[in-house]
């Protein structure tokens, strides 16, 4: 690999320069690291390098976490990458695959949040204008407990 002015592109990077790539803190890094979301080799000085496809890693792991994923959640789906090889298309469809359902999931919810913020949602408290007409006498409370109109699950 080489970059626009022929210098070679390299293959491992070193804590610092996964951070200034992936706009991290080192210590975000660290942290990563230390829960198991992605992983480094020492080198014959004792240092950490990590394989460039880490930054894919990290990239994903910073807007997953944006969106309000668990890191737990977020470490079970990359572990499904293979361990010591940069992960192929496959290998990240395999992940997308099994990630859309719950994303789907959670952008419905979002979605839901977003667009019923100013009308009832069924929570029972009946302060709304629209309550007696979409939860009527919080009739609503039969179905469970919760924002019954807001998140049925
Ligand atoms: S918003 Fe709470 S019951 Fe309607």
């Amino acid at each position: 690999m080489t970059t626009s002015s022929s210098r070679p592109i390299a293959r491992e990077l070193s804590v610092g320069e996964v951070a200034k790539r992936s706009g991290l803190a080192i210590s975000a890094i660290h942290f990563y690291e230390a829960k198991g979301l992605i992983t480094s080799r020492r080198n014959a000085g004792n240092q950490r390098r990590f394989h460039r496809d880490v930054l894919r890693r990290v990239a994903i792991i910073k807007v997953a976490q944006r969106t309000g994923i668990p890191l737990a959640e977020i470490r079970d789906a990359l572990h499904t990458l293979p361990e010591n090889k940069s992960p192929t298309l496959a290998d990240w469809q395999r992940l997308s695959a099994c990630w859309k359902h719950k994303l789907n999931e959670r952008i419905e919810r979002l979605s839901r949040l977003r667009d019923q913020l100013d009308h009832c949602i069924g929570c029972g408290c009946l302060s709304m204008d629209d309550c007696p007409l979409r939860n009527p006498r919080d009739t609503l409370s039969e179905q469970g407990p919760g924002p019954r109109l807001l998140d049925p699950d």
